[in-house]
């Protein structure tokens, strides 16, 4: 009887384990930091654990952010930004103090679990103009040979993670996808040198960017409902990812290499900034691609499961907004940690909410507004345009989710947005005497005015340069009244 009841106990531990795991293990998360307050990286790991992520994708290596997810299992993917392959590029040694540091140290017993190292972040993009498609691969070799060096060889694989517009096919159709003529040389390189080492291709697919880039994209099309369906040869695909992932299959035969095996480095959904960038559309997307996933059907040429990384785990109101208004709306989460909308990860289609972060510290419940008794008033307009350029205005945009806000809350928002990405400093809601700090939020249904979230001194040093840029980078903002 005991031998029974023991063996029925075990039974019961498995089951209780395996309904606990709710991301299957081929489903990563892209954690980025270009945010001007950071959550502490002890908590974003808290958050991956609770959720069940076992694998994160990087964009940096900053060791003391690493460093947090020593002893988690969690398998990483390191990056390495693109501003940093000329140095890689150029000598051999600094590939090798690149590894010694940002790989080699964390490897003490209960280290971190690394698996790849990403060398740069779609290095040849056509928005770049060229500028990396002479250091990427050297700087690619040299980070794999100072990985074989060190003895690390067969487990971090070092990858260059490409944005899907590397390939093209003139006529739609997969089956005529080859590599863009002005990469297709060093792309050659690449593949042939990710064979030699047993390390994957990683594209980023983009569904969404495939609709909102052409007016005349079926709509359909960037979901996974079927409609629209292309038809090539005897094959018919029914979504742009599919078709978009067997594009590179027949571009990568075209190189002589059929086989390689391929992550999806990032894939997801915007929720803000452009009028196809909302929570309904967001949530559709990820239905659709997590029951894909879960069939485990893959794509007509490469069937089977697929691994991506989702992007990705958090808004980050300091990216650059060159492609778009809804590039700081990527995330599964909130900037503050807290889950936007129900996704079911195992496919099965379940209305669940993902575990919000916890532990989040906010600052007062208080918001910076304009003072509808305000004299000057003739400044509205310049002072809202300057506060816009030096803080997040996105949702503000044609289509976003406060467009629709009456023409004072719409100032209102500007002001609270800079008030509150300067951590809620007394002088930054003045704005020529036109605003005032109010306890009442002035949020609408649409239209959450934030209150953003407390920031450790060592979370802000070591994030500080991601602020800069976000800088320079919003400037390019300008906000018309
Ligand atoms: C390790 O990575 C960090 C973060 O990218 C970088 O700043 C640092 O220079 C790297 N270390 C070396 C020795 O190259
Ligand atoms: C790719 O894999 C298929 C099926 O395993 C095999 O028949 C083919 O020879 C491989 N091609 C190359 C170029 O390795």
């Amino acid at each position: 009887m005991a031998g029974v009841m023991a063996v029925l106990w075990a039974g019961a531990l498995i089951l209780v384990v395996t309904s606990v795991k709710v991301v299957a293990d081929n489903i990563g998360v892209n954690w980025g930091t270009m945010t001007s307050h950071p959550l502490h990286p002890r908590i974003v790991v808290q958050l991956l654990k609770d959720n069940g992520f076992e694998k994160v994708k990087l964009f940096d290596s900053d060791p003391w952010m690493v460093g947090y997810l020593a002893g988690t299992g969690i398998e990483v993917m390191l990056g390495i930004p693109n501003d940093q392959l000329e140095f890689l590029s150029q000598d051999y040694g600094n590939a090798k103090d690149w590894v010694k540091e940002n790989c080699t140290s964390h490897l003490r017993k209960g280290g971190v679990n690394i698996k790849y190292v990403a060398v740069g972040n779609e290095p040849f993009l056509t928005s770049y103009k060229g500028r990396f498609l002479k250091t990427t691969f050297p700087a690619l070799k040299n980070i794999q040979k100072a990985l074989n060096e060190a003895g690390l060889g067969n487990k971090i694989k070092a990858v260059v993670p490409q944005n899907a517009d590397v390939y093209e096919s003139k006529s739609d159709k997969p089956s005529d996808g080859v590599f863009r003529r002005d990469v297709k040389a060093v792309m050659a390189q690449i593949v042939r040198f990710l064979k030699e080492n047993g390390a994957p291709f990683v594209v980023n697919i983009y569904p969404f960017i495939s609709l909102t880039m052409n007016s005349k994209f079926p709509s359909d099309f960037a979901f996974f409902d079927g409609g629209h369906p292309i038809q090539d040869d005897n094959i018919q695909y029914n979504n742009v990812f599919e078709a978009n992932f067997d594009t590179l299959i027949y571009a990568l035969k075209d190189l002589g290499t059929p086989n390689l095996t391929i992550l999806v480095g990032e894939v997801g959904w915007p929720t803000d900034g452009h009028k196809k960038a909302n929570k309904n559309s967001a949530k559709k997307f990820y239905d659709g691609l997590f029951k894909v996933l879960a069939s485990k059907k893959g794509t007509p040429l490469r069937p089977g499961e697929m691994d991506v990384y989702l992007f990705g785990l958090f808004d980050e109101d300091t990216k650059s907004i060159e492609p778009g208004n809804f590039e700081r709306h990527w995330g599964i989460f909130d900037f503050d940690g807290k889950p936007k909308f129900t996704m079911d990860i195992s496919g099965k289609g379940g209305d669940k909410h993902l575990v919000a972060a916890k532990g989040v510290k906010y600052l007062p419940k208080q918001w910076c507004v304009l003072e509808s008794y305000a004299s000057n008033q003739d400044l509205i307009g310049q002072q809202t345009g300057w506060a816009c350029a030096r803080s997040d205005c996105t949702a503000l945009q044609d289509g976003a989710s406060c467009s629709n806000l009456d023409p004072d809350r719409t100032v209102s928002y500007a002001f609270n947005s800079y008030y509150q990405m300067n951590n809620q400093d007394e002088d930054a809601c003045d704005f020529e005497g036109l605003a005032t700090v109010v306890s009442k939020d002035p949020s609408t249904m649409s239209c959450r005015f934030n209150t953003q979230i407390k920031v450790d001194g060592a979370t802000r040093l070591s994030f500080a340069q991601g602020a800069v840029a976000a800088i320079s980078s919003s400037l390019t903002l300008f906000f018309l009244l």
